[in-house]
């Protein structure tokens, strides 16, 4: 067996359900994100993080991409609150991290710091617009960031239509050894899964033993298509095209950050602690709009050693159907013009179905188109 070794030596464990917080007497409202973020530095998804980061940790993911112990970590793990509230918190108490009103976690208060928004968002997003949704987000939330590790003391709501798919890292770490697989490839997506993905993750498990597809189910902007809709695309595409004992299907329930090459950094450590060892960054892996490059996604890890990254990252060309070929390829493996090539985007999808139009097999699978159909959302 020789599932990958967690991001900083070890699977962080601070999920401890029987914390007594009846004594503590302050506590912060969290957003969404931040209550995700919980959980997954709780729960190891995030090792070797411990909590909420330190202002050095914090300077020194920005500007390089690392903690200032040099391990890699590239997108920035907060907790913002209002100058008031902060004002109110005193150094080295422990405080309650509640969502609507109800307590998910403790915080070992150790700092409190005003970070530079604007060198966060030029760093981590490459843009300080205003129009993309991670830097939007950066900006709404408030100005001040508490520092400290923390503690999960109940596991935050999960999604009823999907409830049994939230496994820890190292509940997926027993499942894959159970299922003796050695080599196994992570698949992030915010999407329904259509030819294109099907092609490169079936390319992939072509040379390794099992196929992890773990879509990303935390916030999401609003046009994204609905979690619960995507699973449900997600389970009719592995019924009917996938097979069983080689794919396993669970979720992340990360925030979606936008952040492009940043964020692929961070998918790609984060699947390493579910047990990955290999994980596919394709086209414009986690950009939006045309913020970033089409491949500065896959660009980004030349900036680091195989040894740091510590999971082999699997990289695929834009792939389209060839009308000419009759199949899914890439520039790299098809020879004939773009007019012969199948590409359709997001809108122009959305569009067709919104006119009662079947977007064409070659694109997407029509037990997905009909999942998406009846849901109305596309
Ligand atoms: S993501 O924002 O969560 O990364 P998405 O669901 O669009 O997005 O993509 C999931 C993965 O498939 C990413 O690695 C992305 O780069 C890759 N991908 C999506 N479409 C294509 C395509 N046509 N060709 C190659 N790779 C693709």
């Amino acid at each position: 067996m020789s599932l990958s070794i967690p991001h900083g030596g070890q699977l962080v464990n601070q999920m401890d359900f029987h914390f007594e917080v009846s004594s503590i007497p302050h506590a912060i409202e969290m957003d969404r994100m931040a209550l995700s973020d919980l959980e997954l530095i709780a729960n190891g998804a995030y090792s070797p993080l411990t909590g909420f980061l330190s202002k050095e940790d914090y300077e020194s993911v920005v500007s390089s991409m690392r903690l200032k112990n040099g391990i890699v970590w590239s997108i920035p793990i907060t907790l913002p609150v209002t100058e008031k509230m902060a004002d109110s918190l005193t150094l080295g108490e422990k405080v309650k991290l509640t969502y609507e009103n109800m307590v998910y976690g403790v915080l070992e208060l150790t700092e409190k710091y005003v970070p530079d928004k604007i060198l966060e968002a030029e760093k981590v997003f490459r843009t300080t617009d205003l129009q993309h949704p991670g830097v939007k987000k950066l900006f709404s939330r408030p100005n001040v960031y508490l520092a400290g590790p923390v503690h999960l003391i109940k596991m935050p709501p999960k999604n009823e239509n999907f409830h049994a798919f939230y496994k820890t890292p190292s509940e997926t770490r027993g499942e894959f050894a159970s299922r003796n697989w050695n080599t196994i490839v992570g698949f992030q997506t915010r999407n329904p899964v259509h030819r294109a993905h099907e092609y490169i993750q079936k390319t992939a498990l072509e040379t390794v033993d099992g196929l992890f597809l773990h879509p990303l189910v935390g916030e999401t902007k609003s046009d994204d298509i609905p979690a619960p809709i995507r699973m449900k695309s997600y389970e009719v595409l592995l019924e009917n095209y996938y097979p069983k004992d080689r794919v396993y299907l669970d979720v992340f329930p990360a925030a979606m950050r936008y952040a492009g090459p940043r964020e692929a950094v961070f998918h790609a450590l984060v699947r390493k602690n579910y047990g990955c060892t290999h994980f596919i960054v394709g086209r414009d892996h986690a950009g939006v709009g045309n913020y970033y490059g089409t491949y500065d996604s896959q660009k980004i890890f030349t900036q680091f050693s195989k040894e740091e990254i510590g999971i082999t990252i699997l990289p695929f060309e834009h792939t389209f159907y060839c009308t000419k070929c009759e199949n899914m390829a890439s520039t790299k493996t098809c020879p004939h013009p773009k007019e012969y090539h199948l590409h359709l985007s997001g809108t122009a999808v959305r569009t067709m179905l919104k006119n009662g139009i079947a977007p064409p097999k070659e694109y997407s699978r029509p037990e997905v188109i009909q999942v998406l159909r009846v849901s109305g959302t596309m």
